[in-house]
């Protein structure tokens, strides 16, 4: 695809996602709604014949049962019209009533909490709008390929898919959302998000703060027109669009360019290129969030909940952020940062210490400004946010605020030691000399993975390996030169299914560290980790060992827009 140059520079990030607003309200007075809403993938060509799993096993004898459904509902957000969203309602059928946690007023979903071991059912219902076929991925779970919400399970509206899962995973903050093929970015951001917190007797050992001072923080951000309604790349939730709006401008007939290409159908790549950022941040599914604390330590899971932003998390106090935990597991030790980088569906967990602070005081985490994550365009695509934009990728900004407002004693401390992690030796994995390549790169106005977009049921020889072995792979964001606007690159968080990684070594190219060195330090790769993120010419040395069940799995970008334009791949795990 060729796009002439002029135009080109003559258009920068803000101007293309007003222009993809434009582009839906004109498709909505013109009536071109059916048009949108047949044009969307169609499940029945995605879907394998397929057993659904919609019978339950009689043989399962689950210790946790919920029923979940994802569905639209309203809720009062800001003062005034109350929002339309989609959420996540859950009830328990069985368990302990303490596994099932629901967040009052807020599109956000459910807390599941399991222990280790326990044998969870879900019956998920899809009571979404028509069109909108859905799954629940279990990000972070180590499940069989049935149960991990590959999108080829997704489901219609009105049907259910039944989860039977052994939860093996150590300690530790997951989460759930949508993966349905090309849909994900618009049901995660209407709502569709829960958390999926497992514990174990080695985290229980460790004394940490439990109850109302183990408290989870969902960054996510949200952009809410006149009306209290959200917004995303240009539409209002509910609103039939197509799930790439790179379709619309050839059905609402408008003007093309001498490529062929209308000049929507580049405002709606652009949308999937950049990755949708909102105006405001909001935690826990509220803005102006508030933790009202007191004088003792807290413990913080944070998770980036965000289809697109990522954060560069600071104490507004200076102090260091006391590290425990990332995305798989605690970690061996503690560890200190004086920020830390958090992407598209890492999580980060924070040993945060009020203790010496007075009553009355209020500190913020806030996001520090960085560079470099967004690369496309050069200079003329930055700086140019008007008075109604969503901040730029990198913009400094404050996340929350924590008030201190009561005096309160308590005599935990930071243990020094955490937990045994069972870590892998580099040296260890069948191809240590020889990293399987995963490249990042820019094709036309798409990301995609090793020069391939997405491909439903496959898997290439290159994407196969062995259950029980252990490999290192490599991922390599690259240069893209000729690519257009001579894209640098963008930062990817690559998210793999069905395994927590190490980490083990990072570098960049010279001519891209500028960028990187905003960043470097905020990175916590001491643990196990399902979600890493990978800088504008980073190669990032990943060890894993793929242990327990074999099948077909994704490997992605977490920044969904991303994904759904088809930054994703399978890999096939072969018994
Ligand atoms: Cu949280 Cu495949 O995603
Ligand atoms: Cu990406």
């Amino acid at each position: 695809m060729t796009i002439k140059a002029n135009y080109q520079h003559s258009l920068n990030r803000r101007s293309f996602i007003r222009g993809a607003g434009f582009v839906g309200g004109f498709a909505i007075v013109t009536g071109t709604s059916s048009l949108l809403s047949s044009c969307s993938p169609q499940p029945s060509e995605i879907s394998p014949k397929n057993p659904v799993s919609s019978v339950p096993d009689s043989k399962f004898i689950p210790d946790i049962e919920i029923n979940l459904k994802a569905e639209p509902k309203t809720v009062q957000i800001l003062a005034g019209q109350p929002t339309q969203v989609w959420s996540y309602a859950a009830e328990l059928v069985k368990g302990d009533p303490s596994s099932l946690q629901n967040i009052p007023d807020s599109y956000l979903g459910p807390i599941i909490r399991v222990r280790k071991g326990q044998r969870v059912r879900v019956n998920f219902q899809n009571n979404l709008p028509q069109g909108q076929f859905s799954i629940v991925h279990w990000h972070g779970l180590i499940l069989p390929e049935d149960m991990d919400g590959h999108p080829r399970f997704a489901i219609q509206p009105g049907q259910t898919y039944i989860y039977e899962f052994e939860v093996i995973n150590r300690a530790g903050l997951n989460w759930f959302h949508p993966h349905p093929d090309g849909l994900t970015g618009q049901q995660a951001y209407a709502g569709l998000a829960g958390l999926f917190i497992v514990t174990d007797a080695e985290e229980e050992a460790l004394n940490l703060p439990t109850k109302a001072y183990d408290v989870p923080i969902v960054l996510q951000d949200r952009t809410l027109d006149d009306d209290n309604q959200l917004l995303y790349l240009g539409s209002k939730i509910g609103t039939p669009r197509n799930p790439n709006m790179g379709n619309m401008g050839n059905m609402s007939g408008m003007q093309q360019d001498k490529s062929g290409q209308s000049s929507n159908d580049m405002m709606g790549d652009m949308s999937s290129m950049m990755g949708f950022l909102g105006q405001k941040i909001f935690v826990n599914g509220k803005p102006n969030f508030t933790l009202s604390a007191a004088t003792r330590v807290y413990r913080l899971r944070i998770l980036n909940g965000s289809n697109s932003r990522i954060y560069k998390l600071a104490w507004s106090n200076g102090e260091p952020i006391t590290i425990i935990g990332t995305d798989g597991s605690l970690l061996a030790r503690p560890t200190e940062r004086k920020y830390v980088m958090l992407a598209p569906g890492e999580r980060i967990d924070v040993w945060a210490d009020f203790s010496k602070l007075k009553v009355g005081t209020e500190v913020y985490l806030k996001s520090l400004a960085f560079s470099g994550a967004e690369n496309v365009g050069g200079s003329n695509m930055n700086g140019m946010k008007g008075a109604d934009d969503a901040p730029e990728l990198g913009s400094a900004m404050v996340l929350f605020k924590v008030k201190i407002e009561r005096e309160e004693k308590e005599t935990l401390q930071l243990p020094s030691k955490l937990v045994a992690l069972p870590l892998l030796r580099p040296e260890e994995a069948v191809n240590a000399t020889q990293p399987r390549p995963v490249e990042l790169s820019l094709q036309g106005m798409k990301w995609v993975i090793n020069g391939q977009p997405f491909e439903m049921n496959t898997a290439l020889p290159q994407e196969t390996v062995k259950l029980n072995s252990i490999e290192q792979w490599e991922i390599i964001n690259k240069l893209n030169p000729g690519a257009i606007m001579d894209a640098k690159g963008m930062a990817h968080p690559i998210h793999l299914h069905g395994v927590q990684f190490q980490v083990i070594s990072r570098e960049v190219l010279p001519e891209l560290a500028a960028g990187w060195e905003t960043v470097k330090d905020g990175y916590v790769d001491e643990g196990l980790k399902d979600t890493v993120m990978v800088m504008p010419g980073e190669r990032v040395k990943l060890l894993m060992k793929f242990e327990k069940y074999s099948g077909l799995y994704t490997y992605h970008c977490h920044t969904l827009e991303h994904e759904d334009a088809g930054m994703m791949r399978n890999y096939r795990i072969e018994g």
